[in-house]
């Protein structure tokens, strides 16, 4: 069996990825190591939390000694490197937390890995999961390609830069096998409802304000998180040594539309009259250094790999309504204790 280790496989896009491995390759034993932030769930992965090739593993990755005694435990053979802190605003109140994680904690596993490897690096891979918000920030026109000049925004988009500059330098350093992609936003199951989203649908359901930033006009690129984790598996597998892959939906959607689509769709779920949900949308102060617009040109994944995404927005934003509501207990659940200060804190003076 080969030893594969996922990073951060308790959150949104981990657990996907992790059930996606655990179920379709028996022959591999995923070791999902989280240290269990506000972000991580063990409830994400309840479906497989006992299959025989899974294991479960506690820890910081800047943690150096913690991750070196793990990569000589288990000699993994690849890396899929998900764990950071991911979320934009507490980034902007409380940045160090991200520069830790993110780069610090990044570096730790480059050591951890180049140690584990030194001598013989043959069908060894480190995958890093980045965003494309190292892109900045486009005006009406164009799209990020992967040949676009990094120029980040905010304290978590620079320290994912960051990460992303160190995971390159160690490959043409050391000749650590890797490979990067950058990712537009996800959307989907099992996602904190501190995003966009979740926290949307969580706050209709409740007939709670929907706060929308600046006038709405922001717009982003939304992907089916089980597409992300397609591709993922696709470019861990396929992916060539030391290069780097985008992937989005092709599915741009200004904030207020989407918000718009999503109050319709709750409204015809919950059989509320259509346009109640509507009454509830709030414009509140602006984010610090907002970035208008994410466009991603996934181009060279589908030719070059064969990826597409599988699902068109309105059908996957259907199924992911049917799926919160459907999962209320898990929605109380993250939402009891800390997100409630959380939540004070970040809207009530906008
Ligand atoms: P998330 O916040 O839902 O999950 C992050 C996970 O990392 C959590 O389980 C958390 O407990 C764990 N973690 C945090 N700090 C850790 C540490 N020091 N040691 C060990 N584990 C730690 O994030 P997500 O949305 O699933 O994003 C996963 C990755 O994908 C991130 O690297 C993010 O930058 C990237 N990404 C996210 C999106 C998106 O739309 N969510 C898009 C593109 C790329
Ligand atoms: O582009 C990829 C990135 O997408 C990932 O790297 C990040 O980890 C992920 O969090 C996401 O970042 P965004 O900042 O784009 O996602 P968020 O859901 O926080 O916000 C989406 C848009 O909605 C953004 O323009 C800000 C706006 N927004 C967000 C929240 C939470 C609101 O208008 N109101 C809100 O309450």
């Amino acid at each position: 069996m080969k030893n594969i280790l996922v990073t951060g496989g308790a959150g949104f896009i981990g657990s996907h990825v992790v059930r996606r491995l655990v179920s379709n390759y028996p022959e591999y034993h995923i070791v999902n190591l989280d240290v269990l932030t506000y972000a991580g769930n063990l409830a994400n992965l309840r479906d497989i939390e006992n299959r025989s090739n899974y294991t479960f593993v506690r820890a910081d990755i800047t943690d150096a000694n913690a991750m070196q005694e793990l990569f000589a435990k288990y000699q993994f053979e690849g890396v899929i490197h998900l764990a950071a802190e991911s979320h934009v605003d507490r980034s902007i109140s409380n940045p160090m937390e991200f520069i830790m994680t993110n780069i610090v904690g990044t570096v730790v596993l480059l050591n951890a890995a180049r140690e584990c490897w030194k001598g013989n690096m043959e069908g060894k891979r480190f995958y890093h999961v980045s965003t494309d918000e190292v892109y900045g920030s486009l005006g009406e026109t164009g799209y990020f390609t992967e040949e676009t000049r990094y120029d980040p925004h905010s304290p978590y988009s620079s320290s994912k830069a960051s990460s992303d500059h160190l995971v390159r330098a160690y490959h043409d350093t050391y000749g650590l096998p890797i490979v990067i992609s950058n990712c537009s936003n996800n959307y989907g199951s099992f996602q904190f409802p501190e995003k966009l989203i979740p926290l949307a649908i969580n706050n209709i359901r409740q007939g709670k304000n929907i706060p929308v930033y600046g006038k709405g006009e922001n717009i982003r690129d939304w992907l089916f998180v089980e597409d992300h984790a397609v591709a993922i598996d696709v470019i861990y597998h396929y992916g060539k040594n030391g290069d780097t892959y985008n992937v989005g939906g092709h599915n741009e959607w200004k904030n207020i539309d989407l918000i718009h689509l999503l109050c319709k769709i709750m409204d015809r779920k919950l059989d509320r009259p259509e346009g109640t949900s509507v009454g509830l949308i709030t414009y509140v102060k602006d984010r610090a250094g907002h970035d208008l617009r994410y466009a991603i040109d996934s181009g060279k994944l589908q030719r070059e790999l064969g990826w597409k995404p599988s699902l068109q927005f309105e059908e996957g934003l259907e199924k992911t309504v049917d799926w919160y509501l459907a999962n209320q207990k898990w929605m109380d659940e993250v939402t009891s204790g800390d997100y409630k200060n959380y939540y004070e804190r970040q809207y009530q003076l906008r």
